[in-house]
C-alpha cells in the first residue's frame, strides 16, 4: 500500500534529500535546453541532485519531461518531480472568472469546467493546479474577489467540493486529471480594508465559522494540496500558524495532503516582523506545518542547519516529506513519472467542444440585475447601437489569471451579436478604458483624458432603437494586488454612459467585472442592467444568447452589490447587533447617508419569466436531537418563458449563546419549469445544520426557535418556525 512505499522511500533518504523534496522552484526559463544564467544554472544542478520536489510555471510536455528528466536520470533516489501552474478559470479555453461562474449556482457546470481545464492542463504537462480559491470574501474592495465564490461559506463550501471532484476526478493517478490546492489557508478574503496581502483581524468564532467551513469541504473531498497565506490572522502569519496547520487541518480534519506556501511567503516572515532572517522563518514555518516552500529559498537556507543545531527534530522533517511522497504516488508518479508529459495529449484535446461547453457555462453565469419595461429580450428587427470600451474587447474577458488563454482571443459582444446573424447594428467604442501594456505584474492605466471618441458614440445611440452599453472593468482591475477603494465605473465610462443617457433612455447596460460594483445611478436610471462578469472565451456568443432571449437568464448573485463602496465589507448573514436598524432612530445601527443593506441581494437575479413561491411547510414544527425534519415549498413559472430559478433555503438561530447571523444559507436547488408549471421542492433539515462553532471553542447545537426562510434571494424570502429540542 501506498504508505508502505513512501516509508520505503523516506528509508532511504539524506537529510539533504528529504529537504530538497520540501523546495519548489519557479521553472521559468526553458527548461527544454541548458540553464543561461547563474540563478537558473543553480537550481538545474540541485534538480540534478534531487533536491527539488517540484516546479512552478514550466509549459509544455517537452518541457516537463526533459526537466523531469534532468531529475530522474542524474540524482540518486529518482524521486519525481510535480509540476504546478494557476489554473484558476481554465487552461486554454477560458471559463468565467470564478465569481462569475459561482452565479451559475450549477455545481454540475463548475465540476465540468475544472475537468476541462485539467484535460488541457495535463496536455502541456501540467500535473498540479493551485486552484480552487475558496476564501470567502465580503469586501468589493479586494481585487482577488473575482477569484472566489463570493460571500457566502454553504455556496463556497458546495463549490470547492465540486471543483476538487472536476480537477481531480475518482482516481488521481488517471493521467487526465491533476491535483488540486485548496487556498489560501486561511483568511486571505478578510484583508482589512480589502487591501491585498494586509491583516485580517479575525477571532476564533469568526475564523471556524464563516472562512473553514469551504476549507472542510475541500479536505473532505479529498484535496491533495492545501495552500497558506500571505496575510496575518489576529497576529500570526497563516503561513506561521500552528492553529491553523497542524491543529485544525492535520489534527482535528485529520487530513494526509501536503501544505505548499504562497510565492515566497515563508521568507515574508522576516518583514512580517517575525522572524529576523531565512533560518528563522524555516523554523516557524515548518514547525507549524507548512510543508513545501514555494520559491522562498528559506528551506533550502535554514531546514538542514537547524536539524543539526538541534532546533527542529528530524521526525517534523519526516513528515512533511511523508505527506509530499504520498500524493506522488497517489499522482502514480513513481509508476511513470514522464505520465504527465505525454507529446500526443495536445492533439487530441477537443477545444471545439470546450469552447461549446464554455459558452453553456458563460450563459448560466449571467445576472440580470434590471429589466423595466421588458426592454430585454432584444427584438432581431430593433436598431441597436452598441457602445462602450468593453463592447469589441476580446482581451477583458479572459480575465486575469488566464493561464494560456491568449490575450485577445475573446469573443466580443459585437461579434457575439453579429453571430447570431442578420441584425441592424452599428458600434462605438466612445472611450478607452485601459491603456498601454497589460499583464500580470504590470499597473494598470486607465484614461481618464481621451474623450475624442464621445460625439461618435453619442451620434450613433440617438440613431439607435436601444443602445447596449458594455462597461465595466478592465481584465487587470480585478486579481492579485488589484485592490480599489473606488468600485465606481472606472475612467471617462460614467461620462459617456451619461451623454449616450442624454440622447437615447433606452438602455441596456452589459458589465463585463470581476467584482461587485457600486452603480447606484445606473440602478436608478439605466432601465436593464446585465451583470455578464469576465465570462471567458466564449463572453459575447453569451450574452448575445442572453440579450436576444437564446438563453433566458438564470444567474443569482454570489455576493452582494452595494449601494456605495463606504458600506464594504457588505454581506447578507450578518449580525442583528444590539441596535439593529430602525428607520428614523439615530443611535440604531446605520450610516445617515445611505440606507442599510444592499443595491442588490445576493442571491438576486431576475429571468424573463417570473417565479411565485408558497409559503414554506414544515413536516414538523419540532425537531429532536439526533432527527431531521423537512422542509417543502411549492415554486411556479407564472411568466410565458420556460426558465430556470435558483430556490434558496436559509435559516436562522434565534436565540443562541453567540450572536449567530440574520440568516446563512443552508441549501439551494435548481429547478427547470415550464411556463404554468409548478414543482414542489424539499430540503431536510438536520442537527448537523444547525451547528456552529462556540465561544468556548466547540462544534455545538443549541436548543431554541429556528427560523426557516425559502425564496429566490437572500432578501425575498417566506418563513416559519420550529424549535429544536435538546433533553
Ligand atoms: O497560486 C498563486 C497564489 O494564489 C498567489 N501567489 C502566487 C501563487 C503561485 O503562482
Amino acid at each position: 500500500n501506498v504508505e508502505t512505499k513512501v516509508d520505503s522511500v523516506l528509508n532511504l533518504m539524506t537529510l539533504e534529500e528529504k529537504i530538497g523534496q520540501m523546495v519548489q522552484y519557479n521553472g521559468g526559463w526553458d527548461l527544454t535546453g541548458p540553464a543561461t544564467n547563474a540563478g537558473n544554472k543553480q537550481k538545474e544542478d540541485r534538480i540534478k541532485k534531487g533536491l527539488v520536489g517540484s516546479l512552478l510555471n514550466v509549459l509544455s510536455p517537452e518541457a516537463t519531461e526533459s526537466a523531469q528528466r534532468l531529475n530522474m536520470e542524474n540524482s540518486r533516489l529518482k524521486i519525481p518531480m510535480m509540476f504546478g501552474y494557476d489554473v484558476i478559470h481554465g487552461y486554454k479555453t477560458i471559463f468565467p472568472v470564478p465569481l462569475g461562474e459561482t452565479a451559475s449556482w450549477d455545481l454540475d457546470a463548475m465540476q465540468e469546467s475544472a475537468k476541462i481545464a485539467a484535460l488541457e492542463a495535463v496536455a502541456d504537462g501540467v500535473n498540479w493546479t493551485f486552484s480552487p480559491m475558496i476564501d470567502v470574501s465580503r469586501d468589493a474592495r479586494w481585487g482577488r474577489i473575482m477569484e472566489g465564490s463570493g460571500e457566502d461559506p454553504y455556496l463556497t463550501s458546495r463549490v470547492a467540493e465540486a471543483k476538487v471532484r472536476g480537477y481531480q476526478g475518482e482516481n488521481l493517478a488517471d493521467p487526465q486529471t491533476i491535483a488540486a490546492t485548496a487556498k489560501h489557508f486561511a483568511g486571505y478574503g478578510f484583508v482589512e480594508g480589502g487591501r491585498d496581502y494586509n491583516v485580517a483581524n479575525i477571532g476564533k468564532t469568526e475564523l471556524n465559522n464563516f472562512i473553514l467551513p469551504p476549507f472542510k469541504a475541500a479536505a473532505d473531498a479529498g484535496v491533495a494540496t492545501f495552500m497558506n497565506s500571505f496575510n496575518t490572522v489576529d497576529g500570526t502569519p497563516a503561513t506561521a500558524s500552528e492553529y491553523l496547520q497542524r491543529e485544525i487541518l492535520k489534527g482535528k480534519w485529520d487530513w494526509k495532503g501536503f501544505v505548499v506556501s504562497d510565492w515566497g511567503s515563508i521568507a515574508e516572515l522576516i518583514p512580517h516582523g517575525i522572524a529576523k532572517d531565512k533560518i528563522e522563518a524555516a523554523e516557524i514555518a515548518i514547525k507549524a506545518g507548512s510543508d513545501m516552500d514555494m520559491e522562498g529559498g528559506a528551506y533550502e537556507t535554514g531546514l538542514k542547519k537547524l536539524v543539526e543545531e538541534g532546533k527542529i527534530d528530524e521526525k517534523i522533517i519526516d513528515d512533511a516529506v511523508r505527506r509530499i511522497l504520498r500524493v506522488k504516488f497517489k499522482m502514480g508518479l513513481f509508476e511513470d513519472p514522464y505520465r504527465y508529459s505525454n507529446k500526443n495529449l495536445k492533439s487530441q484535446v477537443n477545444y471545439e467542444e470546450h469552447r461549446k461547453t464554455a459558452r453553456d457555462i458563460a450563459r448560466k453565469s449571467i445576472v440580470l440585475l434590471k429589466n423595466e419595461g421588458n426592454l430585454l429580450p432584444l427584438k432581431q428587427n430593433q436598431k441597436i447601437a452598441i457602445i462602450g470600451p468593453l463592447a469589441d474587447d476580446k482581451d477583458t474577458p479572459i480575465g486575469n489569471w488566464r493561464a494560456q488563454g491568449e490575450a485577445n482571443s475573446a469573443v466580443s459582444v459585437v461579434e457575439g451579436i453579429r453571430n447570431l446573424g442578420p441584425r441592424n447594428i452599428s458600434y462605438a467604442k466612445g472611450v478607452d478604458l485601459g491603456m498601454g501594456e497589460k499583464s500580470f505584474l504590470v499597473p494598470l492605466k486607465i484614461n481618464e483624458t481621451d474623450r475624442s471618441g464621445i460625439p461618435e458614440a453619442v451620434e450613433k445611440a440617438k440613431a439607435a432603437d436601444v443602445v447596449v452599453m458594455v462597461l465595466g472593468e478592465d481584465a487587470f482591475q480585478t486579481g492579485e494586488g488589484r485592490s480599489q477603494t473606488n468600485i465606481d465605473l472606472a475612467g471617462l465610462q460614467k461620462e459617456l454612459l451619461k451623454k449616450v443617457y442624454e440622447v437615447n433612455k433606452n438602455i441596456v447596460l452589459v458589465l463585463i467585472n470581476g467584482r461587485p460594483m457600486e452603480i447606484t445611478w445606473s440602478a436608478k436610471n439605466i432601465p436593464a442592467i446585465v451583470e455578464a462578469w469576465q465570462l471567458g472565451t466564449e463572453s459575447g456568443n453569451a450574452i448575445a444568447d442572453v440579450l436576444y432571449g437564446k438563453y433566458n437568464p438564470s444567474g443569482k448573485l454570489p455576493v452582494s452589490f452595494p449601494h456605495a463602496v463606504g458600506q464594504e465589507p457588505l454581506y447578507y448573514n450578518h449580525k442583528n447587533t444590539g441596535r439593529p436598524y430602525t428607520p428614523g432612530v439615530v443611535t440604531s445601527s446605520h450610516y445617515t447617508d445611505i440606507e442599510n443593506g444592499p443595491l442588490y441581494p445576493f442571491g438576486y437575479g431576475l429571468s424573463y419569466t417570473t417565479f411565485k413561491y408558497s409559503a414554506p411547510r414544515l413536516s414538523s414544527d419540532k425537531m429532536n436531537a439526533g432527527d431531521s425534519i423537512s422542509v417543502k415549498v411549492d415554486v411556479t413559472n407564472t411568466g410565458n418563458l420556460a426558465g430556470r430559478e435558483v430556490v434558496q433555503f436559509y435559516l436562522r438561530d434565534k436565540v443562541a449563546s453567540l450572536a449567530r447571523p440574520v440568516k446563512e444559507l443552508k441549501g439551494f436547488k435548481l429547478v427547470e419549469l415550464a411556463p404554468g408549471e409548478t414543482k414542489t421542492v424539499e430540503f431536510n433539515i438536520d442537527e448537523k445544520m444547525l451547528e456552529f462553532y462556540d465561544a468556548a471553542g466547540e462544534w455545538v447545537t443549541e436548543p431554541g426557535e429556528f427560523e426557516v426562510m425559502i425564496g429566490g434571494n437572500s432578501e425575498e424570502v417566506q418563513n416559519t418556525d420550529f424549535e429544536f429540542i435538546k433533553q
